[in-house]
């Protein structure tokens, strides 16, 4: 895999910078009574007034029914991932994911969040405040000298203490000129196993939590993954850099 040098690090800030707006920009105009596809459409819009590339429009790996037909993922509720934008129209209490990857000056940044629309519940909250400690926790881990097992069981410990379904499927990956690269990050491991970390690893870090089991099924779309109990699941993701100096975090928001 591509270790990326300090000079090619600071060439991806721009990236992380784009697409931390365009997600606080989503989080700040998501309310009940739009569509996802208003969602995707605002996000759309951002990318084109920054002369950005979606990585995601017209994205087809061989497990999707149909070429990604969006620049968004938007899952609800018992939506986890790759939820398509639709004409669902949002309603109160709705727990919605945002995922977004895009391409500035060359060079990758991908990133999501969760939020509940309207009436917060303690149930909601706590799974998503949950996941986003596991991200925060996966990114304290991913330090020089380290082991990719750090990340893995810092996430999944938070989500089994939590009490929360994990899968160990479609966890984080390498970034860079592209969105998906080696080497995959899992959100379940054992620490001090697996990679060694090195300055210059730039990958997205993503747990995704469920509220019930571990189980999870797809829509015949190919895209959409559901938690299998019908229960709600969170998602948060970061694009960071592994430094001299520890992680960095390109894609934080203000
Ligand atoms: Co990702």
């Amino acid at each position: 895999m591509a270790l990326k040098t300090p000079a090619e690090v600071d060439a991806m800030r721009p990236a992380g910078k784009f697409i931390a707006g365009v997600l606080s920009s989503l989080r700040d105009v998501a309310r009940e009574g739009m569509t996802l596809n208003d969602l995707n459409d605002h996000a759309h819009r951002m990318i084109d007034a920054a002369g950005a590339k979606s990585v995601y429009l017209g994205y087809h790996p061989s497990f999707g029914a149909m070429p990604y037909p969006g620049v968004l993922c938007t899952s609800v509720n018992d939506a986890a991932l790759h939820g398509l934008p639709s004409d669902y129209v949002l309603q109160d209490g709705d727990v919605l994911s945002m995922d977004i990857a895009a391409q500035v000056q060359g060079w990758v940044a991908d990133s999501a969040l969760t939020i509940q629309i309207g009436t917060q519940t303690p149930e909601a909250q706590r799974l998503i405040e949950t996941t986003e400690r596991a991200l925060a926790a996966g990114i304290a881990a991913a330090r020089p000298g380290g082991r990719m097992g750090d990340i893995s069981e810092a996430i999944g410990s938070i989500g089994r203490r939590g009490g929360y379904g994990i899968n160990g499927d479609f966890g984080g990956h390498g970034v860079g000129r592209t969105m998906h690269e080696d080497p995959h990050v899992a959100n379940l491991g054992r620490s001090r196993t697996g990679l060694k970390l090195n300055a210059g690893l730039v990958i997205a870090i993503e747990p995704w939590f469920m509220a019930g089991g571990d189980g999870y099924v797809i829509d015949p779309d190919g895209w959409t993954i559901r938690t299998a109990d019908g229960s709600i699941a969170a998602h948060a993701e970061h694009t960071i850099a592994i430094t001299r100096d520890g992680p960095v975090v390109l894609t934080a928001r203000d």
